[in-house]
This record gives C-alpha cells, structure tokens and sequence, in this order.
C-alpha cells in the first residue's frame, strides 16, 4: 500500500500556513506564518491587509512545506485547502493556490470546512473514538459537535452572536490590553480573583447554544460604571471572573452534551483550547466522569494547514473530492 500524502493550505484568517500529513496521522511538516504582528496595530484583522500578505508569502509556505517533509509535488497524493468559513479574499488566496497546483499536477483537490479542520487536529495525536463531541472554541467560533463516525458532524448548539475567542478579544481591548486579547486575559486572571458576579448565559434550559455578548456588554458597564464613580477595578480581577464566566458555561454545557450522548471521548480544538483555566477545568471534569478527553498542543489548537490535511484525508479516502470551480465560501455551514 503506497502511504497517502496530502498537501494542506489554509489562508482562512491571518496564518498562511501550509504542510504535509502521512495517512491522515503523521505530520511532516506544519509551516505557520502568523501575521499577527502586522495586525497588531490595528487592534484586529484587517481583510484586505491579511489578502495581501497571503498572496505574498504562499507559494514560498508551500514549498518549505515540502522542503521540510523531503517531498515534492511528485508525491503528494492530494490537495486540501480551507474553502470557508473565513475572510473572502483571504481564503481566495489559499482556494486559488490549491487549485492551480491540482490543475497544473492533474491530482485531486479536496474543499475542507474549517471548522472540520480544527476537530480534525485531534486525530494528529490520538485516533478518534466514535461517537464523540467536539467543543469547537476560536475566535470565530464557538460550537458543539456531535460525531457519530468520520466525516459525519452534527451540530448541538453554537454561540448566537459573539464567539468566545472574539468575547476575550473585546474584553481585552476595554482593558487597553493589545491584539490577540485571549492570552493576555488569560495571563491576567491568574493574578486575579474571581469576585465580581457577572452573568452566565445558560439560555433556554435544554439549549446548547452560547451568547457572550451579554457578559461582554457586563463587563464593558463594570468598567464604565467604576470609572464614574472615580475608581478603578483591578484589571486582573475582571479577567478572573470574566474568564470564570465562561469556562463554567462552556464546561457546563459541554458535559451535559457528554452525558446526554453517551460518548467516551470529548475533542477540544480552537484557538480558544489554548485557555489554562478551560483546559484544567476539562481535564478535572473528565477525570470525574470517566471521559476520555484529547487537547491538541497549542500549535495544532490555533489555525494551521496540518490540521486541514488532517479533515482532507478522511474526505480522500471517501472519495469526497472538489472541482476545479471550487470557491471560497465565507459563510460556509459545516
Ligand atoms: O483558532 P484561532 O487561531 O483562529 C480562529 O479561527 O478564530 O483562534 C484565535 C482566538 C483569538 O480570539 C484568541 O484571543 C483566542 O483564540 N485565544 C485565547 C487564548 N489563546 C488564544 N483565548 C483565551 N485564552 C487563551 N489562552
Ligand atoms: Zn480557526
């Protein structure tokens, strides 16, 4: 059996990343190039900018994809490319690279959801146990997967306005803190106390869906409603219990599915799986209940192509291939 390589693009937000995964489980290479510098000074992702800066660096991604894992186009069994959802032009960039390399070398091209890809990182360090959930957290995202074999996603409930990574982002900039705010929220509540009650959205009572635009909105009134009273709150302390806020309904809600379905494993992914306190309060929840749990390590948790490889692998094997039409789809639905 000849081995199957699949060469991953994803362009879908600010990394133009490329690389190559062996049988959809062996990573040879995961080039990332972040632009998070260049956005910085804007305090969020400029589209266009990150258009740009993707058709700039691609082709160059690409090759030291292949460089890195000793490969050439020769190889590569397959292409799969992030085809949404993201910024338009960005996953042009990405959509369009693929395709020309799949025209060009008359080998598959394969359209992978993005948000299959960030499950899928989970498969890169541990076969995948069926039926599982997925907890889906980014900053473009915020979703609960049910799994009940490959390739097959069922979506449970998903957040109604902000995603939590986009939550940690505003609350990070009413702090004056700089772009991406997650970590550096994160960092802070460590140092804090978790003493100011702000609300958890549980909504309807059998609902799993999210909103955290409310303790967004919570934590925005407590900063405004201190400084007219001529006080400060301590920064730290608004972390600590903004962050308690969600961990505890993401942790909530994401049991409830795990028991309610009966499945032996829960999947993180996102880049919002990087959070200490969701993933140390994962890690004591699953101890409790028997679950077994599987967190990717940062680099596969935030966007990168390895991933991408990783969900186009699955859809190669079952022969779920694109044309050469393919587009970018901002708002594609899993
Ligand atoms: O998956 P990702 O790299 O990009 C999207 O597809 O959105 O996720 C980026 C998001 C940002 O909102 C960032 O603030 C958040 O993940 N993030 C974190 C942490 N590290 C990154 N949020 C909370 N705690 C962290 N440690
Ligand atoms: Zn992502």
């Amino acid at each position: 059996n000849k081995p199957c390589y699949i060469l991953g693009i994803e362009t879908s937000c600010d990394e133009t990343s490329a690389a190559i995964v062996k049988d959809g489980t062996v990573i040879l290479s995961n080039i990332v190039s972040s632009q998070v510098e260049i956005h910085k000074r804007f305090g969020g992702v400029v589209p266009e900018v990150a258009s740009r800066r993707h058709v700039e660096s691609i082709t160059y991604i690409v090759q030291e994809a292949l460089d890195e894992a000793k490969l050439t186009l020769d190889d590569i069994s397959a292409i799969a490319v992030t085809r949404g959802p993201g910024l338009v032009g960005a996953l042009l960039v990405g959509v369009s690279a693929a395709k020309a390399i799949a025209f060009a070398r008359g080998i598959p091209l394969i359209g992978v959801h993005h948000i299959a890809g960030h499950i899928y990182a989970n498969r890169l360090i541990k076969e995948m146990r069926f039926p599982l959930i997925s907890l889906v957290v980014s900053g473009g995202h915020t979703e609960l997967i049910y799994m009940r074999e490959h390739g097959s996603f069922e979506i449970l409930g998903q957040t109604r306005d902000d995603a939590a990574g986009e939550a940690y982002d505003k609350v990070a900039r009413s702090l004056n803190l700089p772009y991406p705010g997650g970590p550096q929220i994160d960092r802070l509540a460590h140092q804090g106390t978790a003493n100011i009650p702000f609300p958890r959205a549980w909504l309807e009572a059998n609902s799993y869906d999210f909103s955290f635009s409310g303790l967004k909105s919570a934590v925005l009134n407590a900063l405004h409603n201190a400084d007219q009273r001529g006080e400060q709150l301590a920064a730290e302390n608004v972390a600590a219990s903004f962050q308690a806020s969600v961990v505890e309904v993401l942790v909530e809600k994401t049991f409830r599915a795990v028991s309610e379905y009966g499945v032996s494993q829960l999947l993180l992914a996102g880049g919002v799986a990087a959070n200490s306190a969701l993933r140390q309060a994962l890690i004591e929840r699953s101890a409790q209940e028997g679950v077994e749990l599987v967190v990717p390590p940062l680099k596969l948790c935030t966007d990168n192509a390895a991933m991408i490889a990783a969900a186009g692998t699955i859809q190669y094997q079952q022969g779920d291939f694109s044309d050469l039409d393919l587009n970018g789809t901002p708002g594609l639905s899993l």
